[in-house]
């Protein structure tokens, strides 16, 4: 009897591992390769964030996502979610500061503690960047704060001008 390369399964099975084959090489030779897979990814990434954020994502890029990343899931353990964070969202006096100042911990936020420290940006951003970048921050991923005026940043950062160090918790809590 002639042997078959089919004698291990029946035909169907066959058949069906062949067309997988034959779609995937289509799909690799095929030209309808999406155009985000091309280049590099970050940079594509960051258009992408700063097409859909305005101002404020390009800001977001470029000095916070390193640590709460593109997506403001932070890093577990590390650096703390900015989605549904309160500090994140809540009273303009709170993220302002943190923003102008820096935060340092311990903290603990959806049952895990952190004890970083956050630098400040007093120095490198205007008022209408902190504005910006909070803004993007307070209505991005699901979140959805009021915004805030640069005229408050401004305010802020005029009360909080002798400020020495990093804001801690009960600090802040005091602030509000
Ligand atoms: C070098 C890493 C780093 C960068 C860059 C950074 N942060 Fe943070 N951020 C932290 C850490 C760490 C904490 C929490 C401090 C702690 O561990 O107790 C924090 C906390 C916060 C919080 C409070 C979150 C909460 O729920 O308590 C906000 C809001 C925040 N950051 C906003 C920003 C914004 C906006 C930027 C960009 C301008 C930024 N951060 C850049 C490290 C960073």
């Amino acid at each position: 009897m002639k042997k078959s390369i089919f004698r291990f399964g029946k035909p169907y099975i066959w058949a069906f591992i062949l067309a997988y084959v034959v779609y995937g090489c289509y799909y690799f030779v095929s030209d309808d390769t999406p155009p985000e897979w091309q280049g590099d990814p970050t940079a594509q990434d960051q258009a992408a964030v700063a097409a859909a954020g305005g101002p404020g994502a390009a800001v977001y890029n470029a000095k916070c996502a390193v640590c709460h990343q593109m997506d403001g899931q932070g890093l577990p353990g590390v650096y703390p979610t900015l989605v549904g964070s309160d500090f994140a969202t809540g009273d303009p006096a709170i993220p302002v500061r943190i923003v102008l100042n820096g935060f340092q911990g311990p903290i603990e936020r959806n049952g895990q503690k952190f004890n970083g420290v956050m630098q400040p940006w007093r120095n490198d951003l205007t008022d209408q960047e902190i504005a910006d970048v909070l803004n993007f921050v307070r209505t991005t991923w699901g979140n959805s704060a009021p915004e805030i005026d640069p005229a408050t940043v401004a305010e802020i950062r005029e009360a909080t001008k002798g400020k020495a160090g990093a804001w801690t918790e009960d600090q802040l809590k005091a602030a509000m």
